[in-house]
């Protein structure tokens, strides 16, 4: 995402990622209360003209004016979806307040013939893949099966788990480090009454995986790469005090921290009612005219990241049309009775890139209310021009 990433760099954390995807994109995204990775951007950022800058350079910029600067890249990956999001299950056992998972009633894993095909069809070509979308994939009773059948497709090249780190124990976690998989946690609370008020799951447990899971990690053979999601009601400085997060900054990962504020929260293209939840927790609203990145997402016309970035795969094997939809409310296709070609070049998504492309997102109803869009030169931090995914990029949802 071009938007500026909200992240502390703590003394020996290694690493900070430029956080957009969606869980990610959708939702880490520029805010101005939270700690941020460069002192001079900081205070770039309180200039009071500073938004209508970054408005208007984000107008501009997604204009069909620059469109001829990431058109050919977007074709090329027109032609292969170079990442898959894998969501094996939409079960999860956490019931975070600001995440609409608990309303489904659509719910269950994948089919392990299921799964094998998909990845026998993806492991032609390859490409990078992650496990957990809407669900919690570590839920997921064929886990530890499912990573080792990865391990025949040299071409699958990255992997990684998106988790609330529950049953990140050690049933999983030599797996994890034996296949090199990626670990990114959405950790969010620091303090334990607030994590289990929010999260509803016990702070014990989770705060132990982690610090095993650290400690695993650093004495790894090949230690694998580690980001820890913080979005806190707490203030940034009062989590940057708690015993856990000193853990945490000891070791080799990178944290994204921020304050919750309405920026920070989606709304889940509509399914999450923001309103409430922003009146029933006190969270801080930005100026109502005031520019943010969340409302300029759901007013932009540009062409959604979304449709050319990744493909995501429901638990039921359907293939849906972005990580916004939590509910399959736009399905574009089936992998139980297609391929990964047909459906990424099938007549749904050629319908809905058309639409974008002639600025048309409004058309698409799941599109109408999202927040999460994000204009597709975004694909330029992900992808090298001929469709590959950055080297250097360690987290593909991060
Ligand atoms: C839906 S969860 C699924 C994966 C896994 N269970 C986890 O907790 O990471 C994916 C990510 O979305 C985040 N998320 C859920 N609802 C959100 C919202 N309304 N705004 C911002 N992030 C949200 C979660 O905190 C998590 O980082
Ligand atoms: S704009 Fe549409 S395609 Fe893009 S994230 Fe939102 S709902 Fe998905």
């Amino acid at each position: 995402m071009n938007e500026t990433p909200t992240i502390e760099k703590t003394e020996k954390v290694a690493e900070v990622i430029k956080n957009d995807s969606f869980a990610n994109s959708a939702i880490q995204q520029n805010n101005p209360n939270s700690t941020s990775e460069n002192p001079v951007k900081k205070w770039i950022k309180k200039i009071p003209f500073f938004p209508s800058m970054d408005y208007f350079r984000r107008k501009v910029y997604d204009s069909p004016l620059f469109d001829g600067s990431v058109r050919p890249l977007a074709k090329t990956l027109e032609e292969w979806p170079g990442a898959l999001l894998i969501d094996i299950t939409n079960r999860c056992n956490a019931k975070c307040v600001w995440c609409p998972n608990p309303d489904l009633t659509n719910v269950g894993a994948m089919d392990m013939d299921v799964y094998r095909k998909i990845i026998d069809d993806f492991g032609t070509r390859g490409g990078v893949l992650t496990f957990g979308t809407f669900g919690e994939p570590l839920m997921d009773k064929f886990m530890q099966e499912r990573i080792e059948y990865l391990k025949r497709y040299r071409k699958i090249h990255k992997v990684e788990v998106l988790t609330n780190a529950f049953f990140l124990n050690d049933k999983i976690v030599p797996t994890l480090l034996e296949h090199g998989v990626g670990v990114d946690i959405s950790l969010d609370e620091l303090d334990k009454q607030t994590f289990e008020d929010v999260k509803k799951m016990s702070f014990d447990v989770v705060r132990d995986n982690i610090v095993n899971f650290l400690e695993a990690n650093k004495k790894a053979a090949r230690p694998v790469p580690v980001n820890i999601r913080i979005k806190t009601l707490k203030t940034v400085e009062e989590t940057m005090e708690q015993e856990l997060f000193k853990i945490i900054s000891s070791h080799d990962c990178s944290v994204v921290l921020n304050s919750v504020d309405d920026n920070i929260i989606s709304n889940w293209a509509g399914k999450l009612d923001k309103e409430s939840f922003i009146k029933e927790y006190e969270i801080s609203t930005n100026n109502k005219t005031r520019y943010t990145h969340k409302r300029f997402n759901q007013t932009n016309v540009a062409p959604c990241t979304q449709l050319w970035k990744w493909m995501v795969v429901y638990w039921d094997g359907s293939v849906v049309l972005c990580c916004a939809d939590m509910f399959s409310r736009t399905v574009v296709g089936d992998l139980k009775s297609n391929s990964i070609t047909e459906v990424w070049n099938g007549p749904q998504l050629k319908k809905y890139r058309k639409q974008m492309v002639s600025r048309r997102r409004f058309d698409v109803a799941i599109c109408q209310d999202c927040d999460i869009h994000l204009s597709w030169h975004n694909l330029k931090e992900y992808y090298d021009t001929n469709g590959n995914f950055l080297p250097d990029k360690k987290f593909i949802m991060g």
